[in-house]
């Protein structure tokens, strides 16, 4: 088969080469999936560089998630031939012909789901929902704060804490964003190149500041970040887009009777897989009915994943960019 794989670690469009490979083999639980369409998450440029927490043996291939058919399945898998599924692999694969899945990183995608969507809500509606949900308790009147609001897990992040009843504000770093938070349901926006995050904050809850925070975003922007929690807050740590891990003083929790939550979504497939398909059984529901709808901000070709990265790069995108074959 043919997958676009690296052999050594680098900026993706030096390292990123659409070349042969081994298929991979359905042994014990493993099925193998014929590639439909493949979105790209941010730790795609990480995979490649060889700086995101999981790393496969070289070559690889980035892409963590995934739709397709299943194409041959081993002798304890839950699939077979033909079902059409939706998988995640952590560290990567999917970006080829063929990717394998476990009976513990796929589920059955309905007909009603089209490839698009499914290949574009697995792993930012599934970070999203399980960060609000399970480990923030959102209820229903709090107020959100979601920052990187106009990227992948930001925009599914804002449309789920709308649906759970929250009053969200999204902070974005433009005014394309900006517009782009407000037409998907954010309450307030606010640009944090151009305001200060804090004081915004500050002033669109009359001093109350936020419930929860869903933080994708990290680095310097943190300094303000961390003066946004409210009393009884809670922030979610998701991820450091801005390529830096903050820390804070423990006495502001203390103070504040706040929280800081890890959120760790691809944990799940390993030790709660059971929690994951039904959250994600739950999201196609959600999809049927039009209660989320993922952004996909461009639908190119398998053979356009050199320029699908670069504009993943380019921080001038929102939402999603979906790969067919
Ligand atoms: N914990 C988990 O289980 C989990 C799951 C999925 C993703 N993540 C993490 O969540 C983060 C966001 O993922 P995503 O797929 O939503 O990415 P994305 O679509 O690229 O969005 C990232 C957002 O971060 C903001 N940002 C701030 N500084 C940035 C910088 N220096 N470079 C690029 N973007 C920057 C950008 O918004 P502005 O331009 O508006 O600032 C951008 O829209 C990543 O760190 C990813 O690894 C974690």
């Amino acid at each position: 088969m043919k997958a676009w794989q690296f052999e050594s670690y680098g900026p993706y469009h030096e390292v990123l080469k659409w070349s042969e490979r081994e298929m991979p083999i359905a042994k014990t639980d493993t099925a193998i999936v014929k590639t439909s369409a493949v979105s790209l998450n941010f730790p795609d440029l990480l995979v490649c560089q060889g700086l995101y927490q999981v790393k496969t043996p070289l070559p690889a291939v980035p892409g963590v998630e995934g739709i397709g058919i299943v194409e041959s399945a081993g002798p304890s898998s839950k699939f077979q031939a033909g079902d059409r599924v939706a998988g995640f692999c952590h560290g990567g694969g999917t970006l080829a012909e063929y990717f394998a899945v476990t009976n513990n990183s796929a589920w059955l995608v309905p007909d009603f789901v089209s490839d698009e969507a499914g290949a574009a809500l697995s792993v930012t509606y599934g970070t999203s929902y399980f960060g609000l949900a399970h480990r923030a308790h959102l209820q229903v009147g709090e107020t959100l704060l979601v920052l990187g609001g106009a990227g992948g897990v930001g925009l599914a992040a804002i449309q789920l804490g709308k649906l759970m009843g929250a009053t969200v504000i999204a902070a974005v770093g433009s005014q394309k964003k900006m517009e782009v938070c407000l037409n998907q349901g954010a309450d307030h926006v606010i640009n944090y190149k151009s305001q200060n995050l804090a004081d915004e904050v500050t002033r669109l809850t009359s001093g109350r500041r936020a419930d929860v925070i869903y933080d994708p975003v990290g680095g310097d922007l943190f300094e303000q970040t961390k003066r946004c929690l409210g009393w009884d807050g809670r922030l979610i740590v998701i991820g450091f887009a801005a390529g830096t891990i903050p820390s804070i003083e423990t006495n502001r929790l203390l103070l504040k009777n706040a929280a800081i939550l890890g959120l760790a979504w691809g944990q799940y497939m390993e030790r709660a897989p059971e929690k994951v398909e039904r959250c994600q059984k739950y999201l196609y529901q959600l999809l049927k009915i039009g209660s989320i709808n993922p952004v996909v901000f461009q639908h190119l070709c398998f053979e356009d994943t050199l320029e699908g990265m670069k504009i993943l790069e380019s921080r001038d995108m929102y939402g999603k960019i979906v790969l067919s074959r």
